[in-house]
């Protein structure tokens, strides 16, 4: 249809992608087998019909057993650039992408061996595909304070490679408030900073990671729509969401795609923003999300061309980047 292929072309900016979530099963395996793991797992068939998930603990557990195969700098190179051949051809033409350092740290691979393999990806990337990219440093929010502040460390000696840092994990329980000293820490330190909040959490997490963490934007926000005085604040500092159709599904945060509040967000003024968060496990790359939604709540061109804006305005670019694509 047209809207499809006005999806397809339009130049976009995805700004909610954890590079461990696009490790694809087929990639899982040449990994393991290469570095003599044992899976729990004998085909990619048999991986993809372990991806049923019923909250976002359930995807987590999966996530964080998948990482495990991940143990040299080839393999996050790997990872990143098949990734980014594959943002390439959804033109995705800009990127900011999380990973998560202590998954990884905890099971003894070095913060050094995971950070360069992704920045090499990367550089390659800006310089075949014409993408350019930042990285954002995500905490693990059920891991303690003292484990963010030791990342936060480590991750000193490559600022010119971060350029903010981030909150995800289990939400409920792990209010943005438990890491104030950390995003304090990394603010001082010049690092920009955003949270996963609203996802399963309520508003009040939201209103958390803003007040608290004063972070400029927020990955998710769905549930900041149960809060009236919340949605002014938002939308009065364009303080944008980053927000995941297809992992909404998926994790059952929304029941069905015509529930979807995306449409609501853009509706109410907020600077929405359409991404895949972790498309290997949620069955589309941004593309698919664009199109689910657009199916679903029946976007126009109009919508996917604000949608595709907002993904430029809300990015780390400078505003001279910026002004290239919007
Ligand atoms: N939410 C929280 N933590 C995550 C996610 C998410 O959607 N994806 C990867 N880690
Ligand atoms: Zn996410």
């Amino acid at each position: 249809t047209t809207i499809e292929t006005f999806i397809q072309h339009i130049p976009k900016a995805e700004l909610h992608l954890h590079i461990e979530g696009t490790l694809e099963p087929e990639l899982m395996m040449k990994i393991a087998k290469r570095n003599e793991i044992s899976l729990d797992y004998e085909s990619v068939d048999e991986i993809k019909k372990a991806y049923q998930f019923s909250n976002l603990q359930d995807f987590l557990d999966i996530y964080y057993a998948g990482a495990n195969v991940l143990r040299h700098e080839t393999d996050f190179f790997d990872l990143t650039w098949s990734y980014l051949t594959k943002a390439h051809s959804q033109n995705i033409v800009h990127t900011e992408i999380f990973f998560d350092p202590q998954t990884h740290t905890e099971r003894g691979v070095a913060f050094s061996t995971v950070i360069t393999g992704i920045h090499k990806a990367l550089e390659k990337a800006q310089n075949e595909l014409g993408i350019s990219s930042k990285i954002i440093m995500s905490i693990l929010r059920h891991l303690d304070e003292d484990s963010a502040l030791e990342t936060l460390k480590e991750a000193l000696p490559y600022k010119e490679w971060i350029t903010a840092i981030g909150l995800d994990s289990s939400e409920v329980g792990n209010p943005p408030s438990k890491f104030a000293r950390v995003f304090e820490k990394a603010k001082t330190e010049g690092f920009e900073t955003v949270a996963h909040a609203g996802e399963e959490g309520d508003a009040g997490y939201v209103r958390e990671a803003i007040e608290i963490l004063k972070v400029s934007r927020i990955d998710h926000g769905n549930r900041s729509l149960e809060d009236e005085l919340l949605i002014k604040h938002i939308v009065e500092n364009k303080i944008p969401l980053t927000v995941c159709p297809l992992s909404n599904l998926k994790l059952k945060v929304v029941k069905e795609a015509i529930d979807h509040p995306l449409l609501k967000m853009l509706n109410r003024g907020m600077v929405a923003t359409v991404n895949s968060d972790d498309p290997a496990y949620f069955g589309g790359y941004i593309n698919e999300n664009f199109l689910a939604m657009s199916e679903a709540l029946n976007l126009t061109a109009k919508h996917v061309h604000q949608l595709s804006r907002n993904s430029f305005i809300a990015s780390f670019l400078t505003q001279e980047e910026k002004s290239k694509w919007i």
